[in-house]
């Protein structure tokens, strides 16, 4: 796979809430963008950060914030989402139809994303691959960081891969949930370009070198 890049973008859902900013700034040189999880409670069983903490982080570094709803409403949060800092919005396929928000999204200046849960297939989403900046594959069940990797995803990335090759999209592939140096080769085999990662960058003794590892690890399936 010469040519192709991966980047590396850790989840905050793992950092230390109370030491963000400077959670962050020790990773900064070691990846690419920023992954912050905001969930409701509803459509998972978790609350996480909301828009003023994105306002709060963005004040506080130069890194995309690429923020995954998981949340049963997610239109009222895009305008302080973006008036926050967000970059982009990845929104569940799950919740149904997402043209209008997508339309929403880019009406706003905010890169749209769709994301499927483990047992929605791709199907689900390839209809709209053309209208977004990004597709997550989702590699754990939402909601929790720490969870084992689910492997019987690959193939989804696999198929959104071909498409986006074969019909030039300019849709990135993310993978979210698991992600270490043991199953970042899998994931960028099978077309992934951005890596997410939590628990193996923040909860690891040295944050920075956790993340350099993931990426290496990555490399050497695209040599
Ligand atoms: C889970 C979140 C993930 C989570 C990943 O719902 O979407 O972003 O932080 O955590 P790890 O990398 O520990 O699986
Ligand atoms: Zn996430």
């Amino acid at each position: 796979m010469p040519g192709r890049t991966v980047k590396i973008a850790p989840s905050i859902l793992s950092a230390d809430y109370a030491t963000l900013a400077d959670d962050i700034a020790r990773v900064r040189a070691a990846v690419d963008l920023l992954h912050g999880d905001i969930m409701d409670g509803h459509f998972v069983p978790n609350l996480t950060i909301w828009p003023p903490v994105v306002r709060s982080l963005a004040k506080h570094t130069d890194l995309f914030l690429d923020c995954h709803l998981m949340v049963d409403n997610p239109e009222w949060m895009l305008d302080p989402l973006r008036d926050a800092g967000a970059g982009g919005v990845t929104i569940h396929i799950e919740l149904g139809d997402p043209r209008p928000m997508i339309a929403r999204m880019r009406g706003i200046g905010l890169a749209p994303g769709l994301t499927l849960n483990p047992p929605t297939p791709f199907e689900a989403v390839e209809p709209y691959l053309q209208l977004v900046d990004l597709l997550l594959v989702m590699s754990v069940h939402p909601g929790f960081g720490g969870q084992k990797f689910i492997a019987d995803v690959l193939p989804k990335l696999e198929k959104a891969r071909k498409m986006v090759d074969e019909k030039g999209l300019s849709c990135e592939l993310q993978i979210d949930g698991g992600i270490n140096p043991e199953t970042a080769p899998l994931a960028t085999a099978a077309g992934a370009d951005i890596l997410v990662a939590g628990s193996a960058i923040f909860e690891q003794p040295d944050p920075p070198a956790a993340a350099r590892a993931i990426r290496e690890a990555a490399r050497s399936v695209l040599e």
